[in-house]
Order: structure tokens, then sequence, then C-alpha cells
């Protein structure tokens, strides 16, 4: 058995071998790292108003996609995609409790309360392919305009992570 940490969300993996995808945050495999190599210190860092206003965005978006998935993820008629948009979800408020830390601000209370849907599996997935297309392409602006290398480097990670669960969006249909 090997340990690993995410580079990303920090969060420690214990297995074989290194995860394709972090289980947690969903980054990919080579920001799994061995613990002894995770800088410290590495989210303590001076942000611009920009980044400030993006971060918040951020969180914002975390927030409602995590509780959008938990929503999806009361429907008791399908356990296959409710399992898996629970896992969305949880992966959803990993993201949002990095941005968090990232901002030096506290979790949002109300992050792990399951929010609204459209009604069915049909739309509900639908929709979340539509916020993960937008979460893609917000991330990816937010890393271009970033100033702080960290930043930059968990936006694109992110935003690399919101286009796969479009992939899964699409794997999800073959399952209604
Ligand atoms: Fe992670
Ligand atoms: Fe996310």
């Amino acid at each position: 058995m090997k340990m690993y940490r995410c580079r990303i969300c920090g969060e420690t993996y214990l297995g074989y071998g290194a995860p394709a995808n972090c289980p947690f945050c969903g980054a990919h495999v080579e920001f799994m790292i061995a613990p002894e190599a995770y800088p410290v210190g590495v989210n303590d860092i001076m942000i611009t108003e920009t980044e400030r206003a993006d971060l918040e965005s951020s969180i914002e978006l975390e927030r409602a996609n995590t509780r959008f998935y938990l929503g999806m993820a009361e429907r008791k008629d399908n356990d296959t995609l409710r399992s898996a948009y629970k896992r969305l979800a949880k992966v959803e408020a990993e993201h949002c409790s990095v941005f968090c830390k990232l901002a030096k601000v506290g979790k949002p209370a109300d992050l792990m309360t399951p929010g609204e849907t459209t009604g069915s599996w049909e739309t509900d997935i639908e929709e979340s392919r539509a916020r993960e297309g937008r979460a893609t392409a917000l991330y990816a602006g937010f890393a271009a305009r970033a100033t702080d290398s960290r930043l930059r480097e968990i936006w694109e990670a992110v935003s690399a992570v919101e286009a796969d669960h479009i992939v899964l969006d699409d794997l999800a249909k073959g399952y209604i």
C-alpha cells in the first residue's frame, strides 16, 4: 500500500497505486503526489480583488451545483443514478471547500442541503450538462486571468474535472 496526496484538494488517498482521478475532488492523476512532496503552506496566498471576486463566484457555483446534485440524489426510482449524483455532489462540495480555503472563508451553511431540481432524470441530466459546461468555461477564464500560480493551477485542474462531468452526464443518460 502507498499513500498519495492530492495537490488540488489536499486529501490523502491510500491504495496500491495512484488513482486515475482523486476520489475526493476528481483531479487528474498528475496531481496525485507523494505526501512528502506536498508543499507546506501551498494555499497561503495573497489574492487580488479580481481573484477574490472569482473565488466568490466559484464558491457560489459549487454550492449551487452541490445542492442541485443532492436534490437529484433524493429521487428514489433509480439507484444507479441516485448513487452517481450523490458522488458528484460530494466532488462539487470538495471543490467548494477548496475555494473556501483559498478565499479564507467558511463553507456555506446550506452546502449539504438538497436543492430544487428540474423534476426528472432526463431534464436534470440535461441541466447538469449545461451547468458543467458553464463551470468548465468559467474556470478556464478565471485561470487565464489569475496572476497567482496556485490559483491558476487550481482553476485549470477543476475546469478539467468539470469537463469530465459532462462525459459522466452523457454516460448517465444510458442508465435512465
Ligand atoms: Fe483531490
Ligand atoms: Fe465542481
